[in-house]
């Protein structure tokens, strides 16, 4: 397994810190909200790690200097989180067909579990080709994010997808399920991410290229985690995140 930590954002809902410090590099305890997600990626069994960033955010670069397993790469233009991925696909060159990628998006840390390994097992006792990590949110925030049509009931969380609406109003939603910054993709999302034009926002969307693939028949799992994800894109989901973590402690 390997993974893509997409972390290129510009923390506008962050200003002014985020001027000189990235939000991923906020601590939560000693180290940096962007180590305790590495160590989950680890913790779920990725091998080797691409941190996507942007320039002016070099301190991330800094501060994981001389680890082995961690990589770097730049964004050159803010296109969407699905163009973040994709700049990754070059350095996972060696990868095989089938072999899973693991995207965790950078400024959301999840406390209380870790929700990449609940998607690997998830993956496993399915057998399905992929997995999405989700979390119910109230039917008025269906808009904030990628909701969930369902093809199966959840059974200890896990469902079969149908299909994923990108920031649905709340009329169309098909469910209360939202995509929650975790994913375990099969490799072949690259492919269906080159292809990709602007979607939602005018943004090349991850959301719209899971959906090509379940329709191109990837067998696509969803996963309700135990863990909570924590927004740390701006000050009070930040502060949610050092409340849940010194709660946990
Ligand atoms: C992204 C995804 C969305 C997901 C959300 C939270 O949206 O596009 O599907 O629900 O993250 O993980 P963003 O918050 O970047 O607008």
């Amino acid at each position: 397994m390997k993974a893509v930590i997409p972390a290129a954002g510009l923390g506008t809902r962050f200003l002014p810190v985020t001027r000189v410090v990235p939000k991923e590099m906020l601590p939560i305890g000693a180290r940096p909200a962007l180590e305790h997600i590495v160590e989950e990626a680890r913790q779920a069994g990725a091998e080797e790690t691409v941190i996507v960033i942007s320039e002016g955010k070099e301190l991330i670069r800094k501060y994981f200097e001389g680890a082995s397993d961690i990589r770097f790469v730049y964004q050159k233009e803010q296109k969407g989180l699905g163009h973040a991925v994709l700049q990754a696909a070059e350095l996972f060159g060696n990868a095989e067909p089938g072999e899973k990628i693991l995207v965790l998006l950078g400024d959301a840390v999840v406390t209380g579990g870790c929700a990449s390994a609940e998607l690997a097992a998830a993956l496993k006792t399915s057998g399905a080709a992929q997995a999405i990590g989700f979390e119910r949110v109230p039917m008025e925030k269906v808009s904030r994010y990628g909701i969930a049509k369902m093809r199966s009931a959840p059974e200890g969380g896990v469902f079969m997808l149908d299909d994923l609406v990108e920031k649905p109003r709340v009329e169309d939603a098909p469910s209360d399920f939202a995509v929650a910054g975790r994913y375990l993709l099969d490799v072949s999302v690259f492919g269906f991410l080159a292809g990709q034009g602007a979607g939602y926002g005018g943004e090349i969307q991850l959301t719209d290229a899971i959906r090509r693939m379940i329709s191109a028949g990837v067998e696509s799992v969803g996963c309700a985690y135990s863990g909570r994800r924590q927004d740390i894109g701006n000050p009070e989901g930040y502060f949610k995140a050092l409340e849940a973590y010194y709660g946990r402690c």
